[in-house]
């Protein structure tokens, strides 16, 4: 297997220093596996030059199978400094527009995040997934730099190990596309292969984040969701909107959620599988040396909407 799922949610922010005591001491992202600064030379197909970034990976101390995914905190330091949130993103226009965290205890982590200045998004609420009926519990706050965090714990699925309430890291990362049996065959082939979950309905609790002038709250877009779920590795959530929302993707390390890595073994022979499947794979790998014999490699290639994905074999 050479794809082993969502290695980490790329978020842009305004200031790193703050957002990674943030993510370490609420969202129990403690562990700084590297704290670089230097141009992003694998990104220039998405950023349009090799931005001047400060990247922090942050990995949950308390990760479980079910979410082992990291963080990747970034601030663009070259022109002028982090892009904005793109402008009229509710949820499910192309881009990425969630991360997915899962927890023990919805409530209790909600209220806890909501204590330390999260906006209230979504109440915790209990739910359950077709086809298979599997129970949730599910809520939604936004961090202080406006990214979109959902806190699940699919309790329907896994029993975590005693201890206290706590958020345990990436379980999913949510993204819009525009035509999805073709994502999904797409995803597919990067081992994305069990189907936990689709849904064609509007969920409700969502239709607040649907405003005007880019909605009309009384004739909200259908939402089609679902969520392949790779052997390991955190999943993805695929969505689209009919009609389609106007593209969020926005500008490469803006504020927010804003691109993924997928976790490879080997990024020679990942990218050399890709391309042999006529994938465009954006040049070679850069690598960047973190020093003590600790080594990021990442390269990027295009997924069929666009959004901004790279390849990820990590040393650290
Ligand atoms: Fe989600």
């Amino acid at each position: 297997m050479s794809f082993q799922g969502v290695d980490h949610v790329g978020v842009g922010v305004s200031d790193l220093d703050p957002a990674v005591h943030f993510y370490g001491r609420h969202l129990g992202f403690d562990r700084v596996l590297f704290d670089w600064e230097g141009e992003l030379t694998s990104v220039e197909p998405f950023a349009g030059r090799a931005p001047l970034v400060r990247v922090a990976m942050l990995e949950n101390g308390s990760a479980t199978p079910i979410g082992p995914g990291r963080v990747k905190l970034v601030q663009v330091l070259d022109g002028d400094g982090p892009p904005p949130v793109p402008a009229g993103q509710a949820w499910g226009e192309v881009g990425v527009c969630e991360i997915c965290l899962h927890v023990r205890s919805v409530p209790e982590v909600h209220a806890a995040l909501v204590a330390a200045g999260c906006e209230e998004l979504m109440p915790a609420i209990s739910a359950a997934v077709v086809p298979h009926d599997i129970a949730l519990d599910i809520s939604y706050v936004e961090d202080p730099w406006g990214t979109k965090l959902e806190l699940i714990e699919w309790t329907g699925l896994w029993h975590s190990l005693p201890g206290p309430a706590r958020a345990e890291g990436v379980n999913h990362v949510a993204f819009g596309v525009t035509e999805m049996a073709r994502t999904r065959a797409f995803y597919e082939r990067l081992g994305f292969t069990e189907l936990l979950f689709e849904s064609f309905d509007f969920f409700d609790p969502m239709a607040p984040w649907y405003v005007a002038p880019w909605y009309e709250p009384e004739n909200l877009p259908a939402q089609h969701m679902t969520m392949p779920m790779p052997p390991q590795g955190a999943a993805i959530e695929p969505v689209v909107l009919d009609p389609p929302g106007h593209d969020c993707r926005g500008d490469w390390g803006h504020l927010g959620p804003m691109d993924f890595g997928i976790r490879v073994a080997n990024i020679d022979t990942a990218a050399a599988e890709l391309r042999a499947d006529g994938v465009e794979v954006h040049g070679e790998p850069q690598a960047i040396d973190l020093g003590g014999g600790r080594e990021w490699r990442t390269v990027a290639f295009e997924e069929p909407d666009g959004n901004y994905v790279s390849l990820v074999e990590a040393r650290v």
